[in-house]
């Protein structure tokens, strides 16, 4: 049919704005838990605004839903939104006097009927990547399964914050054992309990019922990233667990292409791609890199499992990938080829539409969102 254009309008409470349809200037309001799969990537080269097209979008779902915020900040450009809105912003560093405990653990954890066997799971993942190498043995698995409950003993009986465990507890409790293979692990953890890598052996004092919380990962050294990594994820299945049923939980992952370079750490970002869905989480990865992102052995995963692309202007050999991928015709193409900062095409479902958002630049918020160094400061 000549002259009509596709728009995006779901009118409901809960749409939150992505701009103005770049053919027909209407707004495009959407609301992505209508999707079979409200999971989401962000991409664009850098500056095209994606982080800018994120925050306008939490910002947005902060106004007008109770959804619950989470965020995985990389490179600390978060902080200023986070402390508008009165979130938590969480420094994640040795330097930092934010501490986050990797053993915390609620009535609510994991599937709810187990916690401390899905607490395991995550332990034992975590000294996965404190051994190296090829992973725990089983000798040692069932070394460490069966000092666990001892460690929660005092916690479960009196659920104080101070009773809660600590990895000190777990390494005194480790090398007690008889086995060799006890003090062996005790000894390989011991860089992270009383050594210099000892960020995570503190109970947490930080706010995490708060309905925003930003982790500020940014000064975390690279030996700690991926341990890091791994806390930051476990406490966000935290809050999901908590939330489920409730309200919706909001994750975003900026530089979404370090967590896919690893084995380890882009199993359970597929987990989250994978399960999130069916306990009210809504996942969303923002990248600037899709080589990176489309080399991951686990990309089919994500992008099978993603109905939420806001694509932005794209790189020339990112685009023709990007272009056979998702099936995106010629004169579509032209929506992010040199395209202004947030001007682009956005993917929801089975629509595409053009779209462009020029975000007035006098008021608070474009204030707290801008990453222009001149801005900034
Ligand atoms: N919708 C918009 N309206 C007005 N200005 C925008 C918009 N989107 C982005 N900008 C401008 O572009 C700048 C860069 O955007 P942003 O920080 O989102 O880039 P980015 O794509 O995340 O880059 P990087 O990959 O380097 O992190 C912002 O500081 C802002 O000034
Ligand atoms: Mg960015």
């Amino acid at each position: 049919m000549p002259f009509t254009t596709e728009e995006l309008f779901i009118n409901s409470s809960n749409s939150l704005y992505y701009g103005l349809n770049a053919l027909s200037h209407n707004l495009i309001m959407a609301d992505r838990k209508k999707l079979k799969n409200p999971n989401g990537l962000i991409l664009g080269t850098p500056g095209s605004g994606k982080s800018f097209s994120a925050k306008r979008e939490m910002a947005n779902a902060i106004l007008v839903t109770d959804d619950d915020v989470i965020i995985c900040d990389p490179e600390g450009e978060y902080g200023n939104l986070v402390r508008q809105f009165k979130g938590e912003v969480i420094k994640v560093s040795s330097k930092s006097k934010d501490y986050l405990n990797p053993l915390d653990i609620n009535s609510n954890y994991g599937d709810g009927d187990a916690p401390l066997k899905d607490k395991a799971n995550f332990i034992m993942s975590m000294l996965e990547l404190v051994v190296g190498g090829s992973g725990l043995t089983a000798e040692e698995k069932s070394v460490i399964d069966r000092c666990l409950p001892k460690i929660y003993e005092k916690y479960f009986e009196n659920p104080e914050p101070c009773n809660m465990p600590i990895l000190q507890d777990l390494y005194d409790m480790l090398k007690g054992q008889e086995e060799k293979v006890g003090k062996k692990l005790a000894t390989e953890m011991e860089i992270y309990v009383s050594g210099s890598l000892n960020v995570f052996n503190h109970r947490s004092n930080v706010d995490l019922n708060k309905k925003l919380l930003c982790f500020d990962i940014k000064e975390l050294g690279s030996q700690l990233k991926k341990i890091g990594m791994l806390v930051i994820q476990d406490q966000v299945w935290n809050k999901v667990s908590q939330n489920r049923g409730n309200k919706s939980t909001r994750y975003y992952i900026d530089e979404f292409h370090l967590l896919l370079k690893d084995e380890q750490t882009a199993s359970y970002s597929v987990e989250i791609w994978k399960r999130f869905r069916k306990w009210g989480g809504i996942p969303t990865g923002i990248t600037q890199n899709v080589k990176d992102l489309l080399m991951s052995k686990e990309i089919e995963n994500i992008f099978d499992n993603t109905d939420f692309v806001l694509m932005l202007n794209q790189a020339s050999g990112d685009r023709e990938i990007l272009a056979r991928k998702l099936k995106i015709s010629l004169p579509q193409l032209r929506y992010v080829t040199n395209s202004n900062e947030g001007e682009g095409l956005l993917f929801f479902g089975n629509t595409i539409v053009p779209f462009l958002d020029k975000f007035p630049k006098d008021t608070i918020l474009y204030q707290k969102m801008t990453t222009k160094p001149e801005e900034v400061r």
